[in-house]
């Protein structure tokens, strides 16, 4: 064949090809590909036992301990693209990670909001949503849901009080009749209620029913204005809980406290960050000890709770938070506890290592130990990982974990320790060759 006249048609070729990827490059957000379902692994319900969680796998079942992440932006970045929604719930299992907790609330009239009316649902949001729930399940991933903020971030209990005051309610200038107000608690509950039922347009499975579900958190964060107000968030507390049950026996159910104890006469009163801690209207023991709540919650951040303080005081302090909340729920509320934040900038070093490593590495060595001892300290979730590309959701405590090796390391390790406690003799675990703690676990079966 005459070359010339191979190159000539050649040349078109390689145009189109180029016009292709290049369009494939710009419009990969805005095209949704097909989500394949029929693939899904099989995945068991997670149940709790005195202070452990339980992992039931068909007829077996055994203890599980958990290292795991916040990325409360998957929701929102899946209504427009999908493909960081997919890498971000990947690069967590590659990191051995087991639990993702994420926003299931997003209120208000904005544009990608979920609620955007007292129970009219955004479809759009809802089906990133089930994306989400796709996407943690293809990996091995189970989500813990929170159903409302504290905080005015995406709405929060302050839309809620908008809203009655819309329908005509006088409410006080405050925002704690959100725990107590009979037209507002209507709202969570048909909010809840649509969330709890809704069935995944992509699988058809409830999500009462889906296993990729971790845990319902029924608020990030609560607070009060008004320490009077503490009775009501406890009645709020004890009234959701067993709503949230009364639909779905299948989920375990969680505060999602940062963990303040509340009352003086507390023993490890002493280990608050400070007085102000104590008059937020929450209480570690009395909220958690709520009957269907089935694990506690705790957040931990040295160092805006105690910013004056040096590291040293801040290792002090965080160690003292740990111990007491690892012991309260072993020994007072006999259920177990997960640090469902915890966080540290990154951008602060001393003696050549990084905060975040070192405030990360005493929270996960408390966990191993009381693990290994089978107490209630039951895991940690990093508040937050990113992916590149979702700058937007980022906060000083937020990072792409493999852009910080040594942080990446810790991470990867203390998945693969606590799997190992879990495992107890891999082989029967079936673990694939491709988990990431296969070479690190196997060398020791
Ligand atoms: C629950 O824990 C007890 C020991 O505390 C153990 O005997 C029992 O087998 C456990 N049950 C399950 C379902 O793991
Ligand atoms: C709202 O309630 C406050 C006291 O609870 C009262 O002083 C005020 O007059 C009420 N406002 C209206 C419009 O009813
Ligand atoms: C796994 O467990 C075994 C037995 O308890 C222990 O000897 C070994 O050090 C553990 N390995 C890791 C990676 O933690």
């Amino acid at each position: 064949m005459d070359p010339q006249w191979r190159e000539k048609r050649l040349y078109p070729v390689l145009g189109i090809f180029t016009i292709f990827c290049l369009l494939y490059l710009n419009f990969n957000d805005q095209i949704d590909f097909p989500v394949i379902v029929w693939n899904l692994p099989r995945m068991g319900f997670v149940g709790v036992n005195h202070t452990r969680f339980i992992l039931f796998e068909g007829e077996t079942h055994k203890e599980v301990y958990v290292n795991g992440w916040n990325s409360y932006w998957l929701m929102e970045e899946g209504i427009y693209g999908r493909r960081r929604v997919s890498e971000m719930l990947k690069r967590g299992a590659e990191m051995g990670l087991t639990v993702c907790r994420t926003w299931a609330f997003s209120d208000g009239p904005g544009p990608n909001s979920l609620q955007l009316r007292p129970g009219v649902f955004n479809e759009r949001a809802f089906k990133a949503l089930d994306y989400v729930l796709v996407e943690a399940r293809r990996n091995g991933i189970r989500l813990i849901l929170s159903l409302v903020n504290n905080l005015d971030a995406f709405g929060g209990k302050a839309q809620y009080v908008r809203w009655a005051e819309e329908a005509g309610i006088n409410v006080s200038s405050s925002s704690d009749p959100f725990f107590s107000d009979p037209l507002i608690k209507a709202y969570y509950r048909a909010y809840v209620k649509a969330i709890v039922t809704r069935k995944n347009s992509f699988t058809g499975v409830r999500y009462s029913e889906e296993p990729s579900i971790f845990a319902w958190e029924l608020m990030n964060e609560p607070r009060c204005e008004s320490i009077s107000s503490a009775p009501a968030l406890q009645a709020w507390i004890t009234e959701m809980a067993a709503f949230v049950k009364s639909m779905d026996h299948k989920h375990l159910i969680t505060v999602g406290l940062e963990g303040f104890y509340g009352s003086k006469s507390t023993e490890n009163y002493g280990s608050n960050p400070g007085d102000w801690a104590a008059s937020l209207g929450t209480d570690f023991i009395v909220n958690s000890a709520v009957k269907d709540i089935d694990f506690a919650s705790v957040h931990a951040y040295p160092h805006s709770w105690i910013p004056e303080a040096d590291l040293e005081a801040k290792m002090k302090y965080l160690s003292n938070w740990a111990d007491a909340h690892i012991s309260d729920s072993e020994n007072v509320l006999k259920k177990p506890v997960l640090f469902t934040e915890v966080g540290a900038p990154l951008t602060i070093k001393t003696e050549g290592l990084y905060d975040r490593d070192i405030i990360m590495m005493n929270v996960y060595d408390k966990i191993y130990e009381s693990a290994k001892k089978r107490e209630a300290g039951s895991g940690v979730l990093i508040w937050q990982l990113l992916v590149e590309g979702v700058e937007e959701y980022s906060d000083e405590f937020s990072f792409v974990a493999w852009k910080y090796p040594s942080t990446y390391k810790l991470i990867l390790e203390q998945s693969c320790r606590l799997r190992n406690i879990s495992c107890q003799g891999l082989p029967n675990d079936k673990v694939h060759h491709r988990d990431p703690c296969y070479r690190q676990i196997s060398k020791y079966v």
